[in-house]
């Protein structure tokens, strides 16, 4: 039998009027309000006729303090993708929730029900919250250190697992004859009780298409890339050169291999935020009409924040920086691999602070780059060849124009290549990242969760119950 040609996943990143932090100002981004559905339905609709994976929203729990110079105030995503779930057929759906400031049964139904909404099409994009200024929004006078934040994330998607797992598939009969609606063992209890959690479940919805939403995750820090080996179906990943993001992708199959998992089962995307033009003067110009949009003030407000609250704005902008003038990133509790990214960026290229805030304001740290539909498909198509990527988080720098160009000019390069679909072929998300379907279990006792890496063992539910 023919060997299926390797193919590349594809996510589109809706983040504002796009990506460049001067987006909202450049005359060829969507002129509707950042609250508009009729924007994200556009969006959602295009990436579908392009037949992408995905979809896919950030959520922040703090109103970053930058507001006068940048885009603010956007839709919590589980509500947009349920919206999105109607009027969409195919797109995958994939929101961000938050496991430091939430409840996992909460969390574990609005999934399920979304799941059930969208015939089998969501995700969720599992963060621990680094920015500190959410803590306040929570009665909490300061934030988790990101250890402590990884391991609450730990039990939290263990309990949502075991939650997800607590019905089988063939718990509901809806025998209006015989008058039995379901069957009683088929719905378990779950009685898990740990360090952070006391949940008994079951959990109130059944058993959604997939079984378990499709579970992203985006922290790239030693401790990040832990509970990716242990828990991602697909890692996002932001880096500045192919050498950094060859490494993550070397490491990270290495680890989830060590729990037992086959490495096309962890599906790596790198972020690319590509700015593309007919000619690649046409395509830097774009970049430079942006970056002449941009306000130091929110370049300096997003470097503050990626380094925990570490303020910058004593150092003189067109001075050579050297990586005394950052904290170490070991010590930062925010985003650490960011924060890890932007010193190894500063020790290699010794910018100024002008410089770094303009390379940071593109995508904050991801992948970018300007030029023609030929240089971006033979740079993803180098990435994907050469063991540093499955395919790639696409952002553009401005919405809808520049993903426009890259749906229209790019794919056919990529689809031309064989290495991009033609049509929808899968019904469910997970089947279109290539992912089996998640073991089903005789009764929703079901086959444990991988050990934890520190041996730290919850009590009878999640051992008993994840799957
Ligand atoms: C593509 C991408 C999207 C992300 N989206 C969010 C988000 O919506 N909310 C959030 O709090 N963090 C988000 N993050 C940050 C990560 O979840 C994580 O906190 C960060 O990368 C630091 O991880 P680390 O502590 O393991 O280094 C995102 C990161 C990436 C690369």
């Amino acid at each position: 039998m023919q060997a299926m040609t390797r193919k590349l996943h594809l996510n589109l990143f809706i983040n504002g009027r796009g990506h460049h932090e001067a987006a909202w100002r450049h005359p060829a981004a969507t002129p509707r309000a950042l609250t508009d559905l009729a924007y994200y339905r556009e969006l959602a609709l295009k990436a579908e006729a392009a037949k992408l994976d995905s979809i896919f929203f950030a959520d922040h729990l703090a109103l970053a303090d930058d507001l006068d110079h940048a885009a603010r105030g956007e839709l919590e995503p589980l509500t947009l993708i349920a919206a999105l779930a109607a009027s969409t057929r195919h797109i995958g759906l994939i929101a961000t929730a938050s496991t430091s400031y939430g409840e996992p049964f909460n969390l574990a139904r609005q999934f399920a029900s979304l799941d059930h909404l969208s015939g089998g099409r969501v995700g969720w994009n599992i963060v621990t919250s680094w920015m500190a200024a959410a803590a306040a929004n929570f009665g909490r006078t300061g934030q988790d250190t990101q250890a402590e934040r990884y391991a609450r994330a730990d039990e939290f998607v263990a309990v949502a697992r075991a939650l997800w797992n607590s019905w089988a598939p063939d718990a509901v009969r809806d025998d209006r004859a015989g008058g039995i609606y379901a069957r009683r063992d088929g719905v378990r209890a779950i009685a898990h009780h740990g360090p952070h959690f006391d949940v008994e479940g079951p959990l109130n919805v059944p058993r959604s298409p997939q079984g378990r939403p499709l579970l992203v995750q985006a922290g790239s820090s030693e401790d990040g890339r832990r509970f990716a080996a242990r828990h991602a179906d697909a890692v996002f990943t932001a880096h500045l050169s192919k050498q950094s993001a060859t490494a993550f992708y070397g490491d990270l199959k290495k680890q989830a291999g060590a729990f037992g998992r086959p490495p096309e089962q962890i599906v790596v995307l790198p972020g690319l935020s590509a700015a593309i033009g007919s000619t690649e003067t046409e395509a830097r110009r774009v970049l430079e009409e942006l970056n002449a949009l941009a306000h130091p003030s929110v370049g300096l407000e997003r470097l503050k924040n990626r380094f925990g609250g570490h303020d910058f704005s004593h150092l003189p902008l067109d001075h050579p920086l050297t990586v005394d003038d950052l904290p170490d990133p070991k010590a930062v509790e925010a985003s650490r691999s960011r924060a890890e990214a932007i010193v190894a960026h500063v020790a290699a290229t010794r910018p100024t602070l002008r410089q770094l805030l303009a390379s940071l304001a593109g995508a904050r740290g991801h992948f970018t780059m300007a030029g023609t539909p030929e240089q971006i498909a033979d740079l993803m198509i180098d990435w994907f060849e050469g063991g540093a990527a499955d395919g790639f988080n696409i952002m553009p720098p401005v919405l809808p124009d520049q993903f426009d160009r890259f749906a229209d000019n790019v794919l056919p390069l990529l689809r031309r290549r064989g290495l991009f679909r033609e049509e929808y072929e899968e019904e469910t998300l997970r089947a279109r990242y290539g992912l089996p379907p998640v073991p089903i279990s005789p009764s929703p006792s079901g086959s444990p969760c991988p050990p934890r890496a520190d041996g730290v063992q919850f009590s009878r539910g999640e051992a008993a119950v994840g799957a």
